[in-house]
């Protein structure tokens, strides 16, 4: 693919500086290159996405057997090589101790606050999960567990702090119970320090140029909780939804492509090496996420700066490895930085997948208007108006997803 010259910018940085020896003064000039991000739709360069129906040895997938025991593991594996880094499969210890157990939200719910501990080689890290589950609901109930990638005081466990980033008494209304825990307590979301968690544990990851780095963790961090909930006798741990807004969303997708105990996935604004399809090169690209974020994924993935249409997967197949669960994915209106129509063309090229299971998708064949949810499919999908973030608007919509899927309750508007 040709990448026009009139995207490169060049962004030059003076630097003045001044020697010991009196008057001396250098002008440093530093030209720093890089590619402009695209936002004109007309200027998304032609591309062919990698075909995920067909095995390594050529031949076509035909039905669930060859997808489950061929094709999936091969996509899987590329996912893990070359993007997300492994998902380390053995600890030696893991325990769960509940630190508080309370009435909460006026007598609505109970708070449950677990502390999660997972040991190996010696070492061990926390996950602290704040947990509410409803009082009027038939137990167990299903729940939805954010990976919060923001502030802790959007998940406050005393309520003082209300935010519409989790807004957990919207979801004790419905039913459902909410839980969430700090990306934090995984893998610091910091270049320098994000070693400073899970990997202390599993420290011959960092030396792979595959191994696992922050993303990952966040997403082994939903599989502790899954492990967690599997032994709440309140929860039904066959309808566990995983939650992501934007990094966390890229997170909440690799979760449950690789833990198949999730039931469903929403992935709210995840963009580039989310939801979104790379090959487009519209907005966010391979290279800039590397750079601004290098602790994210793999080393591998830096092989791919400027060079999407080398990469042997692209993100519908991310999505595909989570048929026949249900999957929601949202964007804004005005985030055009995490494209939505990549996001919803991802979703699209994954129904190859589900079809194979009969998992019925109802998206239309093009991006619906602004504020209008795709809820009765096994795939949703809406680009809500405004920015970037995750809202009280989109929650509802998650709650309506889940109603129909868990529930297959009628009546959820027209679509
Ligand atoms: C940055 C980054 C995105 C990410 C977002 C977020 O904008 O480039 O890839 O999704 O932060 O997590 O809010």
């Amino acid at each position: 693919m040709t990448i026009c010259n009139h995207f490169f910018s060049y962004k030059v940085s003076l630097r003045w500086a001044s020697g010991s020896l009196g008057f001396v003064v250098l002008l440093l000039i530093f030209p720093v290159f890089s590619i402009a991000q695209n936002y004109d739709e007309t200027k998304v360069p032609e591309y062919v996405l990698p075909d995920m129906m067909k095995m390594t040895n050529r031949k076509q997938v035909r039905n669930i057997g060859d997808w489950e025991k061929i094709r999936r593991p091969q996509i899987l594996r590329l996912f893990e090589d070359n993007i997300y880094g492994q998902f380390p499969k053995s600890m030696d210890s893991l325990r769960f101790t509940v630190t508080e157990n309370k009435s909460s939200m006026e007598g609505k719910s109970v708070l449950r606050k677990v502390l999660i501990q997972v040991s190996h080689h010696g070492k061990t890290i926390g996950i602290n999960l704040t947990l509410f589950i409803p009082v009027k609901a038939a137990l167990p109930v299903p729940v939805f567990v954010l990976i919060n990638n923001r502030g802790a005081e959007n998940t406050d466990p005393t309520r003082d702090k209300k935010s519409d980033f989790w807004p957990a008494e919207m979801l004790i209304d419905s039913g459902y119970a909410i839980a969430a825990f700090q990306v934090s307590d995984l893998a610091p979301d910091n270049k320098e320090t994000f070693s400073n968690g899970v990997l202390k544990l599993y420290t011959e990851q960092l030396s792979m140029d595959n191994g696992m780095r922050a993303i990952g963790a966040w997403a082994w961090g939903a599989s502790r909780v899954m492990d967690y909930f599997e032994r709440d006798a309140d929860i039904d741990s066959k309808k566990v939804t995983v939650v992501g807004h934007s990094r966390g969303g890229k997170a909440s997708l690799w979760a449950a492509a690789q833990d198949q105990r999730f039931a469903m996935c929403i992935t709210n604004c995840s963009g580039n090496t989310g939801a979104a399809l790379a090959r487009r090169r519209f907005g966010e690209r391979i290279e800039r996420i590397n750079t601004s974020f290098p602790h994210w994924f793999t080393n591998n993935y830096k092989k791919f700066n400027n060079n999407e249409d080398s990469l042997p997967v692209d993100q519908h197949m991310l999505i595909a490895m989570i048929a026949p669960r249900p999957v929601y994915a949202t964007n804004a209106s005005k985030d055009l930085w995490a494209d939505p129509t990549g996001t919803f063309l991802s979703l699209k090229n994954a129904e190859k997948v589900y079809d194979l299971y009969q998992a019925k998708s109802t998206l239309p064949a093009n991006p619906p208007v602004k504020n209008y949810p795709i809820i009765r499919s096994v795939m949703g999908y809406h680009n809500r108006e405004g920015e970037h973030n995750m809202t009280a608007y989109d929650w509802m919509n998650f709650i309506r997803f889940a109603n129909f899927h868990y529930q297959k309750k009628k009546g959820y508007g027209n679509n």
